[in-house]
């Protein structure tokens, strides 16, 4: 960890026992001037911290934070883990390293300045809210295989929740995993290489903790964390066990293919046996929604019959 990082923690570890804290009190504690802490408390918010100041009183932080524990997500990792108070994005940076890198090492970062969702849309990441995670893969089959991929992310991850007791999980076609039907995390699947031999991917999931309430603000759906469970996971264990989960399952799945996925994935689509709207670019199919087949295609009961869609360009919308 960075001095620099030292310093901004020990400040939030103060903000974040409940009372207001006085800058006095802070610059006591840290030796620094008192002009310096207002300073350093300026620069924290915008890490998309919900800190309050009040004149007379004090700072606050409003949103809980949760930080990851590096020596036992270390220890607990038997691929390298690189792991930073800040970067641009968790799924840059292993694209970046790709050629260094073996299948199964992970990037977590507790801030993300630039964090990427799908269709080019932004990642809100604020500092300590929530699990940013990313791990590097190789597809011996090439980019074919990727479609399938993000179903079964989304698997991993609904089984790690579901392992953690969270009730009200749920899939939506492609790669989203709902909470009591509003948003909870959602996975990115980058690549570089050939799209017919072997290609380097980078998987990345965004799971909601605590949303700071200025955050949640600037989301443009409903959304969830898991702050709203009635026993939350602990962070480290969240990551260490989906990192164990996607290391199983993706070797599931190079040897059996998305069939071995299917009946979990179908068992987890909140949209199951429901009237939907596929959105085709500018056409739009109307039907029954019945689930995914072996090859990751939307199944559509429609007024033509029983219909399959593959495709990267395609959205599911309830009718
Ligand atoms: C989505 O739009 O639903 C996908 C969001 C994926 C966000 C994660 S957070 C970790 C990783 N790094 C990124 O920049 N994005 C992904």
């Amino acid at each position: 960890m960075t001095a620099q990082w030292q310093r901004k923690r020990a400040i939030l570890q103060t903000l974040s026992r409940g009372d207001f804290v006085s800058g006095e009190h802070i610059a006591e504690q840290l030796g620094v001037s008192r002009a310096a802490v207002g300073k350093q408390i300026t620069g924290l918010s915008d890490y998309g911290l919900d800190i309050a100041s009040v004149k007379g009183k004090g700072y606050k932080l409003y949103n809980p934070l949760f930080l990851i524990d590096d020596e036992r997500l270390v220890a607990g990792c038997a691929n390298r883990c690189f792991y930073f108070d800040e970067i641009d994005s968790t799924n840059a940076f292993l694209l970046n390293h790709a050629e260094e890198l073996q299948r199964g090492d992970i990037c977590i970062a507790e801030y993300q300045a630039a964090g990427r969702g799908r269709r080019g849309r932004k990642w809100h990441s604020p500092y300590g809210s929530h699990l940013y995670f990313s791990m590097h893969w190789h597809l011996q089959q090439g980019m074919a295989q990727a479609m399938g991929l993000s179903l079964v992310v989304a698997c991993s991850l609904v089984h790690v929740l579901q392992q953690f007791g969270a009730a009200g999980i749920g899939v939506k076609w492609p790669n989203d995993i709902y909470l009591d039907g509003r948003k909870l995390a959602g996975v990115l699947i980058e690549m570089n290489g050939a799209a017919d031999s072997g290609c380097n991917v980078v998987i990345g999931i965004g799971v909601n903790i605590a949303m700071p309430a200025p955050q949640g603000e600037l989301i443009d759906q409903p959304w969830s964390d898991l702050q709203q469970l009635e026993s939350m996971p602990d962070k480290t264990d969240l990551a260490l066990a989906l990192y164990q989960q996607l290391l199983d399952d993706l070797q599931l799945f190079e040897r059996d293919g998305l069939a071995a996925f299917q009946t979990r994935w179908n068992a987890a689509d909140i949209y199951q046996g429901q009237e939907v709207n596929l959105l085709l670019g500018e056409h739009v199919v109307s039907g029954r929604y019945l689930g995914i087949d072996e090859q990751g295609g939307v199944l559509l009961d429609t007024a033509n019959g029983q219909q399959q869609f593959v495709g990267g360009e395609i959205s599911l919308r309830k009718a």
